[in-house]
């Protein structure tokens, strides 16, 4: 199977997972469900939990891992549906639709995202064959990735203080590793988790998820410069208008570039003790890369 048939099969995966977890529209309270469901299949990448799925490949086997992926792309919706709010990023398009608060307004959005991150710990906590320790540890690992301390949360208020400030390597890195980084790392991570991954192949794969979590975001940041709104499906030049700390701010576009390629090689590097095993990992390092959107 060549990679762009793997990502098509996974990614099916990850919608008709979704689709089980979530209720369905007709479900009462009906707005809430479809203000769910409207940014969950809205043609995001699935980037997190493919990498979680392949991660826990590469680590053992691992029955139900579909599920555990599925928590980390409604953390991942959740986010997106609040950073496009006006109060955070004000954004309209997403996804190359309307953002949540645009058709449900912004009551029913802050309620759906805060909905997706309370069902994606409700999926941890109903997981088939996974014993009790072991969703501990991915709870753990969820909420803490998605938390204040060096999470996506963290990321969010150091994103939102650092606007007009002026742009530093420190903040910046402060930023991305929090921001994206950790929900990233925490996807491969869990990944290996659910496959029982011993600690020397969860370190290697934490530092793939490093490399591969700060890689994501240089290009993100590149992207909003360079590629128009129809492409990306969220609004180009957003960045720049609201003067974020981004690595083209601080390092301007040429240097960022060799920045993701770094974290790329690097990314690979920590993929040498799989071998051939990894070739999946080593193709979605590439993807985070190479992406156009
Ligand atoms: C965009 O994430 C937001 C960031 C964390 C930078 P993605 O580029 O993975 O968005 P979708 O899921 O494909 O829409
Ligand atoms: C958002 O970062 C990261 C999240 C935690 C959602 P951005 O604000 O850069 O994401 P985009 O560019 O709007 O997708
Ligand atoms: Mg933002
Ligand atoms: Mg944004
Ligand atoms: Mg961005």
């Amino acid at each position: 199977m060549n990679f762009s048939e793997y990502l098509a099969e996974q990614t099916r995966i990850v919608d008709e997972t979704l689709d089980r977890w979530v209720p369905s529209a007709s479900a009462p309270p009906q707005t809430i469900h479809k203000a769910m469901r409207y940014s969950l299949f809205a043609g995001g990448k699935r980037i997190r939990p493919v990498l979680c799925m392949a991660a826990s490949a590469v680590a053992g086997a691992a029955a139900g891992v579909e599920n555990t992926a599925c928590s980390l792309e409604m953390i991942h919706t959740y986010s997106l549906i609040h950073d496009d709010l006006p109060a955070l990023d004000n954004d309209d398009l997403r996804r190359g639709r309307a953002t949540n608060h645009k058709v449900f307004g912004g009551a029913m959005a802050i309620l759906a995202g805060d909905a997706l991150l309370t069902l994606a710990f409700e999926v941890l906590s109903r997981l088939e064959c996974v014993d009790a320790g072991k969703k501990v540890k991915l709870a753990h690992e969820l909420s803490s990735a998605a938390g204040t301390v060096g999470g996506m949360i963290a990321g969010q208020v150091h994103d939102l203080e650092g606007e007009g400030q002026i742009p530093t390597a420190d903040l910046l890195d402060r930023i991305h590793r929090a921001k994206t980084g950790a929900l990233l790392r925490a996807s491969v991570r869990m990944g290996a988790i659910h496959a029982g991954a011993e600690e020397a192949q969860l370190e290697a794969l934490t530092r793939y998820g490093e490399h591969t979590g700060l890689a994501f975001q240089i290009v993100d940041d590149i992207l909003d410069v360079e590629q128009p709104s129809e492409q990306l499906g969220k609004t180009a030049g957003k960045d720049a208008q609201q003067n974020k700390i981004t690595f083209p701010a601080v390092y301007g576009l040429d240097r960022s570039y060799r920045m993701a390629e770094q974290e790329r090689c690097e990314a690979h590097a920590a993929l040498g003790p799989f071998g051939e095993r990894a070739r999946r990992l080593h193709e979605i390092a590439d993807l985070i890369v190479d992406r156009k959107a």
